[in-house]
C-alpha cells in the first residue's frame, strides 16, 4: 500500500475541516438530538437515578469531548433530573476545547447547575493521574477510535466508574457499510484503528461485564467525493479514509479502487443522484453493578 499517505490525525487543520465537512454530510447533530431524547432520556437516566439520591451531584467525564455539541445538549436534559453536575471534559486537542468552552459560554442559563473541569489530554494522559476522581457516568462519543490501547483505556474507564455507574460508547458498527468499506482498506490507516462495536463487545464479554446495546441507523452523503472539483468532497474523502489531502496524494489506481468500494451496494445505496454510504453505529451502555 501507498507509504506517502500520511494520517489526517496528524493535521491537526486538515482533520477539523474534514471533521465539519463529514459532520454536515451526516447529519451528525441531528443524530445526537434524537440520542439525547430516545437512549439517554430513557435508557441512562433512570439507571443513573438508581446511582445517586436526585439532590447528589452527578460526576461526569466526557472523553474525546470534541466542541462539546453532543455533551451540551445532554448536560442541558441531565439537569432536569440532577440539579448539579460536575463535568471532566477530557479532550487532546485545543482547538475543540476552545469551541467546547465557547458552547457553553453561549448557554450560559441553559447550563446553570453545571460545572466544567477542563482537560487539554488524551485518555492515555489522563490515566496517569494519581488518585482519579470517581464518575457516575461516563461518554465517550466516536472517540475510542484513537485510543492507543481500546481495552486497557476501556478496562481503566470501567475502574473509575462509580458502583451503579453508566459508561456509554457510541462506536460504528460493525454491521454497516462504512465499516465493510474499512474492512477492505484497512492497510493505509495509522493512528486511527479499525474497531467497530464488535470489538468493544468482545472486550466486555471477556471481562464479563454486563451492557446493553442500541442500533441507530445514519448514512454519510458522499456524492461530492465523485465530483473532483469539489473541496467539501474532497474533505469528506480525507476523512472517511483518515488520510490527509487524498485526493491529492493518492495514485489514480487507488482512488478509483476506493471510490468503486464506496460506492458499492455492499457499502452504500443510492437515493435519486445521491451516494448515501450506511454510517450505522451502535450505542454500548455498559453498567457497574452496585
Ligand atoms: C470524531 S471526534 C468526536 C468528537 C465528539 N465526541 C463528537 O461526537 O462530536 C473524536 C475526538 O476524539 C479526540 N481524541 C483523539 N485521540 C484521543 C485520545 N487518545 N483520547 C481521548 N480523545 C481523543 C479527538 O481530538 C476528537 O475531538
Amino acid at each position: 500500500m501507498q507509504s506517502t499517505l500520511s494520517s489526517l490525525f496528524h493535521d491537526t487543520d486538515r482533520y477539523l475541516l474534514s471533521l465539519k465537512a463529514f459532520s454536515a454530510a451526516c447529519g451528525k447533530f441531528a443524530i445526537y438530538d434524537q440520542w439525547v431524547e430516545t437512549i439517554f432520556q430513557q435508557t441512562v437516566v433512570p439507571q443513573l437515578k438508581g446511582a445517586l439520591d436526585e439532590q447528589g451531584e452527578l460526576r461526569v467525564m466526557g472523553v474525546g469531548s470534541g466542541s462539546g455539541e453532543m455533551e451540551c445538549k445532554l448536560f442541558v436534559k441531565f439537569l432536569q433530573h440532577f440539579p448539579r453536575i460536575n463535568i471532566c471534559a477530557v479532550e487532546p486537542l485545543q482547538e475543540q476545547l476552545v469551541k467546547y468552552q465557547a458552547l457553553t459560554k453561549s448557554k450560559t442559563s441553559d447550563l446553570r447547575g453545571v460545572n466544567f473541569e477542563w482537560r487539554q489530554q488524551t485518555i492515555e494522559e489522563y490515566e496517569k493521574v494519581e488518585e482519579p476522581t470517581k464518575f457516575h457516568f461516563i461518554v465517550a462519543v466516536h472517540s475510542v477510535y484513537y485510543f492507543d490501547n481500546l481495552e486497557d483505556s476501556l478496562m481503566y474507564l470501567h475502574s473509575i466508574l462509580e458502583p451503579g455507574g453508566v459508561t456509554v460508547v457510541v462506536i460504528m458498527s460493525d454491521d454497516s457499510g462504512y465499516f465493510r468499506y474499512w474492512d477492505h482498506f484497512r492497510p493505509f490507516h495509522d493512528k486511527y484503528n479499525f474497531i467497530s462495536s464488535a470489538d468493544v463487545r468482545s472486550i466486555l464479554d471477556r471481562h464479563t461485564i454486563p451492557y446493553s446495546q442500541q442500533h441507530q441507523p445514519s448514512h454519510v452523503n458522499i456524492t461530492s467525493c465523485f465530483d473532483d472539483a469539489s473541496e467539501e468532497g474532497s474533505m469528506v474523502l480525507d476523512f472517511l479514509n483518515h488520510v490527509t489531502r487524498f485526493k491529492e496524494s493518492a495514485t489514480e489506481d487507488l482512488k478509483q479502487q476506493v471510490l468503486e468500494r464506496m460506492a458499492s451496494s455492499e457499502c452504500s445505496e443510492t437515493s435519486g443522484d445521491e451516494i448515501l454510504l450506511n454510517n450505522d453505529c451502535d450505542t454500548i451502555i455498559i453498567s457497574k453493578p452496585r
